[in-house]
């Protein structure tokens, strides 16, 4: 069936202008259809020509084999696909309907993780949550009830973490009406450093933040020093101050690649971690996980039990509903690939990193004194994150560079670092599993090219959505 011609400016009135909210959809003439801006359709739509017009609507989206811009993982095999497809009508808080999925696979999950994580037990408290940013929160929320309840300092709640750190840090501050104690980062590591830490802190610090794979640039704070003056300070104050890693990318790559690097459950202070499945873990976007090192480091006031769907059940995600289909993809994935695959993948992954820093770092100028036109802060030595900046001032800025690249489809996003180093202009590449020695390549000729058109005096475009420089953030 073929719906009929809606006539807009009957719809709205015959207000003039209507025909500027609606737009015209690939064969529109062929279908006769014209789809409102703004207003509900009036009428339906046939299965096939409602397909077309959403899959052609999304045909100017960039292609996710090319974002090189998101930690986000983008392909999986087609027997996870067929998994992810038979899950995608259950709803993970159904646990008496879907007790295989909660009971055995959830659960499982969080004990392997625990488990990967170096904890000791068999019944660990976590959940998977929609993503890292979530899984921060509610880890962080369990911490400022701790504090709460222990009745150390009678200020107003304040958390220790570096101007590096992701969004979501700021988001829970202010959501949740705790004070961000920003330490900015050291510009030679580009992470934090424990002196500047200790500062900042006082008795009504709810916890101390430690990143495994800052967002921009894949630095890696210095977190067993941080644990230590965690220790000595409970030692000598008797303030029990814990840790929240946040390991969104590192937490599927460190237990593989570096196993005796001590950032995880090993660590006195280090009482939750959370991880991204979508990201190292190899899922689609929608789900991350946070784990505890132990129940009482979760209270229990923030354990809801109720029985709206057949049994009493606890819950204490932030969202009520969530589909299963990822964490069953997440099952999968661990499932096929083992420690043995994860390290396989990880460590070419990382080779593949540190080939393109190198073919970056090895880029010359067209000056007579060929020099390096860029400098690599960090070059996939221990996460698979590239970020560089110019060696010296240009006529164009890296974000011209990134918006040249993408007239080839490659997503790059270049950006100011934070406070302290706040006047360094860098790109970020992040190198994913599909992303192979061969793409890197073209990449790097790709930019090559785009660096010797404005050398030649190719003019810079006017971005006209170009967002305020301080308000550019990376993406995830
Ligand atoms: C270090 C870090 N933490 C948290 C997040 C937020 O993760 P999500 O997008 O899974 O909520 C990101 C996203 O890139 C991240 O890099």
């Amino acid at each position: 069936m073929i719906s009929r011609k809606v006539n807009l400016d009957e719809l709205n009135g015959g207000e003039s202008g209507a025909e500027k909210d609606s737009q015209f959809s690939t064969y529109s003439a062929r279908y006769n259809i014209k789809i409102s801006n703004y207003e509900f359709p009036e009428t339906e739509m046939d299965p096939r020509i409602a397909y077309q017009l959403i899959h052609d609507e999304q045909s100017l989206d960039g292609n996710p084999f090319l974002n090189l811009a998101s930690f986000v993982h983008t392909w999986m095999e087609p027997e996870a696909d067929k998994l992810v497809m038979e899950n995608i009508n259950k709803n993970l808080i159904d646990i008496f309907e879907y007790p295989q999925t909660d009971k055995v696979i959830h659960k499982k999950l969080v004990n392997m993780l625990g488990r990967l994580f170096h904890g000791h037990h068999t019944d660990f408290v976590g959940t998977s949550t929609v993503g890292s940013s979530e899984a921060i929160m509610l880890g962080l929320l369990a911490h400022k009830w701790t504090w709460k309840n222990s009745g150390r300092g009678n200020g107003k709640p304040n958390m220790v973490f570096g101007t590096d750190a992701h969004v979501c840090w700021d988001k829970f501050a202010r959501y949740f009406d705790v004070e961000p104690r920003k330490v900015p980062i050291d510009k030679k590591t580009l992470s934090i450093n424990v002196k500047d830490v200790e500062k900042k802190i006082d008795e009504n610090t709810i916890c101390v933040g430690c990143i495994m794979g800052t967002t921009f640039t894949g630095a890696i704070d210095p977190i067993e020093d941080i644990n230590d003056l965690l220790v000595k300070i409970k030692k000598d104050k008797g303030w029990d101050i814990p840790i929240h890693v946040d390991a969104a990318s590192g937490g599927f790559i460190l237990p593989f690649t570096e196993p005796y690097f001590k950032w995880d459950f090993r660590l006195d202070r280090v009482k939750s971690i959370n991880v991204s499945g979508h990201k190292y873990g190899l899922t689609y976007a929608g789900l991350g996980w946070l784990i505890f090192r132990d129940a009482k480091d979760l209270p229990k006031d923030l354990i809801f039990s109720v029985n709206y769907l057949g049994e009493f059940e606890d819950t204490f995600t932030l969202n009520f509903s969530r589909g299963t289909a990822m964490v069953v993809a997440q099952y999968y994935n661990i499932l096929r690939f083992g420690k043995d695959g994860y390290t396989r993948i990880m460590e070419n992954v990382l080779n593949v990193a540190r080939g393109l820093a190198q073919q970056l770092e090895d880029l010359r100028a067209n000056d007579p004194k060929k020099s390096n036109r860029f400098v690599i802060l960090n070059r996939g030595e221990r996460l698979p994150i590239i970020a560089f900046k110019q060696m010296k001032h240009e006529n164009y800025k890296l974000v011209d560079l990134s918006h040249k690249i993408r007239e080839k489809g490659w997503i790059v996003p270049a950006y100011n670092l934070p406070a302290n180093a706040d006047e360094t202009e860098i790109m970020r590449i992040v190198v994913r599993e599909n992303f192979t020695a061969e793409m890197a390549e073209l990449l790097v000729n790709d930019i090559e090219d785009a660096c010797n058109f404005f050398d030649n005096g190719g003019k810079t475009v006017e971005r006209r959505h170009a967002v305020p420089e301080e308000k550019a953030y990376p993406l995830c």
